[in-house]
């Protein structure tokens, strides 16, 4: 096994459940009444843009109510304190890897906090809600601005940078994710390809699971601490 310098982070919804935010996948197949499908495709804003945009207008505001927890403070930790190169890319668009303190991390699925304007292509930090059709800060026009989310069917952010830090890892690790959506759930493979050694977290075995080294079963909250003090060990 080489020596590990450079560590690249997946995290999913998983990461944020104990911080009180519904995963995807639940036990329903539902996310917070709906199927994914019906709400986070450019289809479904289009066909109806009231749904969608007071859709994520509550799970905006909802970000108001919750905290990060101790696996999104160990990761702020690992990111401060690991002396080699980190990369920390979250599925999730919720705040709560960087209100822990985390730095070096990306959103490869978009942010509850930005807005994307439809007319200029401009993203601008976002906190209100966009049902009401407001300005865009960009170019000035109204009724253009969509939540700033990688919908079914888009291209995620920031896949050069990904593809880069998983060719360049020596250990690559996926927590609270269930490798359903691509290209995140191929991540995995893209690190071992390139001789990274990899490591899963998650409450249960992912869609992926048989392709990491290691795989360990339990909440995040208790999984993630452990995992961070052995590394930094
Ligand atoms: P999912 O809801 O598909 O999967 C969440 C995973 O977290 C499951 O494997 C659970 O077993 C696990 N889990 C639940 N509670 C946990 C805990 N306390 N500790 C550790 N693991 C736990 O969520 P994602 O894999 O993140 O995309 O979903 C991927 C993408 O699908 C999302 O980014 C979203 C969605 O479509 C967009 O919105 C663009």
């Amino acid at each position: 096994m080489r020596e590990i310098e450079n560590i690249v982070i997946l995290t999913g919804a998983g990461i944020s459940a104990e911080s009180g935010l519904a995963t995807f996948r639940g036990p329903d197949g539902l996310w917070e009444g709906h199927r994914v499908e019906d709400i986070c495709t450019p289809q479904a804003l289009a066909r109806d843009p009231v749904l969608v945009q007071t859709f994520y207008d509550a799970r905006r505001a909802a970000l108001a109510t919750v905290e990060p927890n101790a696996a999104h403070r160990a990761l702020a930790k690992l990111d401060a304190e690991w002396p080699g190169e980190l990369l920390i890319v979250t599925q999730n668009v919720d705040d709560l890897h960087e209100r822990a303190g985390a730095s070096r991390m990306l959103h490869m699925h978009g942010e509850l906090k930005s807005a994307l304007c439809r007319r200029c292509g401009g993203r601008s930090a976002w906190e209100a809600t966009l049902i009401d059709g407001p300005t865009c800060p960009e170019c000035a026009s109204s009724g253009g601005l969509r939540p700033d989310i990688v919908f079914f069917g888009e291209m995620p952010y920031q896949m050069e940078r990904i593809e880069t830090a998983l060719e360049d890892a020596d250990l690559f690790v996926s927590i609270g994710t269930s490798g359903a959506v691509y290209p995140a759930a191929g991540f995995v493979q893209t690190a071992r390809h390139y001789g990274a050694r990899t490591l899963e977290l998650n409450l249960d075995p992912s869609a992926g699971s048989h392709f990491f080294h290691e795989t360990r079963i339990g909440p995040a909250g208790e999984l993630v601490p452990a995992w961070v003090a052995e590394i930094l060990s």
